[in-house]
């Protein structure tokens, strides 16, 4: 079952999400609803608050894309990238490497904004599989930057924060009128 994706405006999206502790029958659900929402809105990647639910839950899909990094190893073994997605996973903490890279962004709770992100190019993040495993990812590019990006909203961190203060200044007006339609129920 598709669910309604959350706009920008409304203040769930500025939650600091809970860390899941058990996958429940209910995660489960939550999980395939995600996917099956984020596929059907285009996206690549999707965080539960995105769907109104404050946990540290998020699930991306970068499979269209071959190029999307050159490297994934989980554990430190090396994984072929479209056999890992879709990604699910919980509790993510990050670390990072040195370089940083620009990338343009969008979001799926942003519909009409897009604008340059500059974020580390690799990242190693330590996270919760739904199978109870707590595992290792390294990877670089597109990849990197969706799982920062989506770690980004569990935390309540939007990439318009992200953006520099030019990018986000030529996009005021189109961010004001978002916040001004959102209903909050
Ligand atoms: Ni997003």
């Amino acid at each position: 079952m598709t669910r309604e994706i959350v706009i920008f405006g409304d203040p769930v999206l500025r939650k600091k999400c809970a860390v899941v502790e058990e996958v429940t029958d209910e995660v489960r659900e939550l999980v395939d609803d995600m996917l099956e929402t984020m596929k059907e809105a285009h996206g690549i990647g999707l965080a539960a608050p995105q769907v109104g639910v404050v946990i540290q839950l998020a699930v991306v899909d970068v499979s269209h894309d071959p190029e999307c990094c050159s490297y994934l190893r989980v554990d430190g073994k090396d994984v072929e990238m479209e056999a890992a997605m879709p990604l699910i996973f919980m509790n993510p903490e990050l670390e990072y490497d040195g370089q940083e890279d620009v990338m343009s962004e969008g979001c799926l709770s942003f519909p009409d904004i897009r604008g340059d992100v500059t974020r580390p190019y690799e990242v190693k993040a330590t996270v919760g599989f739904l199978d109870g495993r707590s595992v290792v990812i390294e990877t670089d590019g597109l990849l990197a930057r969706v799982i920062q990006h989506e770690s980004d909203h569990l935390n309540g961190v939007l990439f318009i924060e992200r953006m520099s203060t030019a990018t986000k200044f030529s996009l005021r007006g189109r961010i004001r009128r978002m916040q001004r339609d959102c209903r909050v129920d």
